[in-house]
């Protein structure tokens, strides 16, 4: 069953060339992108759609996030804005909720985002373990999130509990926890930071991963500047995340690597930290992508378009930066080439604006400009 949708004002390929093309169309075949091209010269299908001449791009690819947990984090929220600083340890709020809930409560709430997350473009979605914390609690947020997200990272080194010895969980996050979450996952992550895991712990978390055919990526240079970018790229880790406190050797170690650095400034708001500088990552050559890290401690929004005018607004990334940062650079990240472009043979994501361009997505920044989805050649989002 082929579908023609004709119509496209604006349609941003990302594709090698990352081409956009005018009056153009697209068909769709089964779950993949079949054709695009000139409305023109457009094939016959099965069937037709028009989108009234708006703008169309690939779903959204949003590379971290933390939606398996439970509990409310609004009154740490309302007292960091009261001036309070953001700390990792509220990361531990979180782990006891989310272990006192049920199977089917992570299940609904993990949904409720997913659903959330689609409605607003995002078609593919990473997310991390790391609310658990224990072998049996690790697993069981592996195993309820590859039930519905794309990618799964186990993220045991997120915080080192309350009350265990550092090294001593270092080593059963290395050992056997790795060892029971593995199957249910692709990635491995650690917070390297000040207050979380420290360089050595982080590196030990991290080969051991790497030994197991896990690809890495690190929460790196967050609240402050440290190990963690440097430790990336030394180790080969598909992504560095937050980077908001880079010095300049960090810079260029990414610049001169395969690692992507992706950055989250939904984040650096919601804890009141500086924006991250993009401009230079992307001027000194380094891949750089857009991520919410939705989850109720740092960053509880959804939003791939509010990241994406942030990026435009107030770190000086151009529209088409931006653009590239939220959909076929993190895809990239996460090891994906079916995703985050839309060229024939692609995954059908498709994401159609109610704009005649992508530029209104930071020209009319807090609009919401969604207008439909089709996930897997299959339309889940209607006006
Ligand atoms: O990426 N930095 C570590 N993890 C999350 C925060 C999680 C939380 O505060 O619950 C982050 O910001």
């Amino acid at each position: 069953m082929s579908t023609l949708i004709t119509g496209i004002a604006e349609l941003r390929t990302q594709d090698d060339d990352l081409a956009t093309l005018h009056g153009a169309a697209l068909v769709v075949d089964g779950d993949r992108v079949a054709w695009v091209g000139s409305a023109a010269r457009a094939p016959a299908a099965d069937s037709r759609v028009d989108v009234g001449g708006r703008a169309v791009l690939p779903g959204w690819v949003d590379s971290h996030t933390h939606l398996l947990f439970a509990g409310d984090r609004t009154a740490e929220f309302a007292a960091r804005m009261a001036g309070q600083p953001y700390t990792a340890g509220g990361i531990a709020t979180t782990v006891a909720a989310t272990r006192a809930a049920t199977d089917d409560e992570l299940r609904a709430n993990l949904r409720r985002h997913v659903a959330e997350a689609l409605a607003q473009g995002t078609t593919c979605l990473e997310t991390k373990t790391g609310y658990g914390l224990t072998v049996d609690d690790e697993v069981r947020l592996a195993r309820l999130a590859a039930e519905q997200v794309d990618e799964v990272t186990y993220l045991g080194a997120h915080l080192v509990p309350p009350g265990a010895d550092p090294d001593t969980y270092a080593a059963l996050a290395a050992g056997d926890m790795l060892a029971a979450v593995a199957p249910h996952v692709r990635w491995a992550d650690v917070f390297c930071e000040t207050g979380a895991f420290d360089e050595s712990q982080s590196r030990t978390v991290l080969t051991a991963a790497a030994a197991r055919g896990l690809g890495l990526r690190v929460h790196g240079n967050q609240l402050g500047r440290g190990p963690g970018v440097r430790l990336a790229v030394e180790l080969g880790a598909a992504s560095v995340d937050h980077c908001t406190h880079l010095a300049p050797a960090d810079v260029d170690a990414l610049a001169g690597s395969t690692t992507v650095a992706t950055l989250l400034p939904a984040c650096d708001l919601s804890t009141r930290q500086p924006l991250p500088d993009a401009r230079a990552l992307l001027d000194a050559g380094a891949a750089v992508a857009l991520a919410t890290n939705c989850n109720p401690g740092s960053s509880y929004t959804s939003s791939m378009a509010f990241c994406v005018a942030t990026a435009v607004l107030q770190m000086r990334m151009t529209v088409d930066e931006a653009i590239t940062a939220a959909t076929k650079t993190p895809a990239r990240s996460l090891g994906r080439q079916d995703v985050g472009h839309l060229a024939p043979g692609a995954r059908a994501d498709i994401h159609v604006l109610d704009a005649p361009s992508a530029t209104h997505l930071a020209y009319r920044p807090g609009v919401p400009l969604t207008h439909s989805v089709w996930r897997r050649g299959t339309r889940l989002v209607s006006p």
